[in-house]
């Protein structure tokens, strides 16, 4: 049974594979750093009023770009610019098909930290941003790409403050690193934070069983966590350094393993106040990893747990939505967002479920409260789209809008491929 999840995995992730779109190039790409979306090169009314912005990658192998949204004060997104990252994206192994670094994560901004920052996977680099608080869909590149600490990184995390960034990568040469963030100099590698996660992978990474999934620090900011999908029948981990007051890294990880059923931990998101994580497993729905017993002992004990979704194809990617208290999951197979509840004792539960569009194949998400409401916006990378959807109340989240993709950034000449389109957060000018 568990093998043929995987391969139910692996056919969904696969199934693209003969539909990749003709790219739309129409210019040197690299010898452009800016590409306007918005019509004009000066910032246009929507960015002009935006109360922020919303940040995915092309993650093209020609040159990796920060694509940039601005959101207005009901939600809704205007595609403004595209910026260079100076850095190439990358393509997992095997061929074609969108969720092409098998992560979330690729991209992140902080609003703590004024910054948004990008893996570029295929150059083993990374690039930080300042964003303009004038029209934060406007970035201006801090120094210039840094070495990533290894090959093939895949997703970052940045701490509370928003002066430290983590990435993990996912290649040959697999592991964490973590950095200060300098507002002039741009990211400095911080001392005894290259550490690896010993995996046997490969550059560009194989997968999606087997690879690398995410990084995120602890609710206290005192370790660093990553995810690693099994390779069934062997579970995946989450794997947990120690942070240090100077901000170095134990020099090795626990294993955390999940509750039995569990396999290919995905995207993880904290479970506020609880010292738990909820983390998506592509191989079966969500798994609930309860920190609070200890993870001394290499087991998620305590009240971890596991919860299947029904007919699900791969659940990969979540968020949390604190105006609903809910946590909010996509699957790129079945193309649908999960509402999921977890109660005080820790037990995960269905509320309700919102399909997408069957073959849209919708990835990355990230929720912005705005004002009074919580937006999520989901990247539905086959449909070179962005589905928006306002979370008025728990059960409750409703389509708002649908954005194109593909069109503005034709008129742009920017490359974009539903097969490398990745990543998705915002930010939100603090009031
Ligand atoms: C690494 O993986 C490759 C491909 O699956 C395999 O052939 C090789 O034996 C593995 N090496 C180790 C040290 O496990
Ligand atoms: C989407 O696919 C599912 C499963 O194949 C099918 O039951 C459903 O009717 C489809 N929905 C639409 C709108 O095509
Ligand atoms: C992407 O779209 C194509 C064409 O509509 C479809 O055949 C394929 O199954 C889709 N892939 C995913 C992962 O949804």
């Amino acid at each position: 049974m568990k093998l043929t999840i995987s391969s139910v995995l692996l056919s969904v992730l696969l199934a693209s594979s003969a539909v990749s779109a003709a790219p739309l190039q129409a210019r040197n790409q690299k010898s452009k750093s800016k590409m306007m979306m918005g019509g004009t090169q000066a910032a246009s009314p929507a960015a002009k009023a935006a109360v922020g912005a919303m940040y995915f990658i092309t993650n093209e192998g020609t040159g990796n770009f920060v694509v940039a949204a601005a959101i207005g004060s009901d939600g809704k997104v205007t595609l403004q610019q595209a910026t260079s990252s100076e850095g190439m994206g990358s393509h997992g192994a095997p061929g074609d098909g969108p969720d092409a670094l098998f992560t979330q994560g690729a991209v992140k901004a902080s609003a703590a930290g004024n910054i948004v920052a990008t893996v570029n996977a295929g150059s083993n680099t990374l690039s930080v941003f300042n964003i303009d608080p004038t029209n934060p869909t406007n970035l201006e590149m801090i120094g210039k790409p840094v070495g990533s600490g290894g090959e093939f990184p895949v997703s970052l995390a940045i701490n509370k403050a928003g002066n430290m960034v983590c990435t993990v990568n996912g290649g040959f040469v697999n592991g964490v690193a973590c950095y200060t963030v300098d507002k002039t100099k741009g990211l400095l590698p911080i001392a005894n934070t290259v550490r690896s996660l010993k995996l046997n992978q490969t550059t560009p990474a194989t997968g999606p069983a087997g690879s690398v999934s995410h990084v995120i620090f602890s609710e206290d900011n005192t370790q660093l966590i990553a995810s690693v999908k099994g390779i069934p029948p062997t579970p995946g981990i989450l794997a947990v350094w120690d942070i240090a007051a100077d901000g170095s890294l134990s020099q090795d990880f626990k294993a955390v393993t999940p509750a039995t059923g569990g396999l290919l931990p995905f995207s993880m998101t904290i479970i506020p106040g609880k010292n738990a994580i909820l983390a998506t497993d592509a191989g079966l729905g969500v798994d609930v990893f309860d920190f609070s017993a200890g993870a001394a002992a290499g087991v998620a004990a305590g009240k971890s747990s596991t919860l299947p979704i029904d007919g699900q194809g791969a659940t990969c990617w979540s968020s949390f939505s604190p105006k609903t208290g809910n946590f909010y999951v996509t699957d790129i197979g079945t193309a649908t967002v999960t509402e999921i509840n977890v109660d005080d004792n820790l037990k995960p539960s269905i509320v309700t479920q919102y399909p997408q569009g069957n073959g849209t194949a919708t990835i990355d998400n990230d929720i912005a409260t705005v004002g009074a409401n919580d937006f999520m916006y989901v990247l539905a990378a086959n449909a070179s789209q962005v589905q928006i959807l306002s979370l008025n109340a728990p059960g409750k989240a409703a389509a708002l809008q649908t954005l194109d993709i593909a069109g503005p950034a034709k008129a742009a000449g920017l490359t974009v491929n539903p097969d490398n389109l990745q990543g998705m957060t915002t930010f939100i000018k603090k009031a």
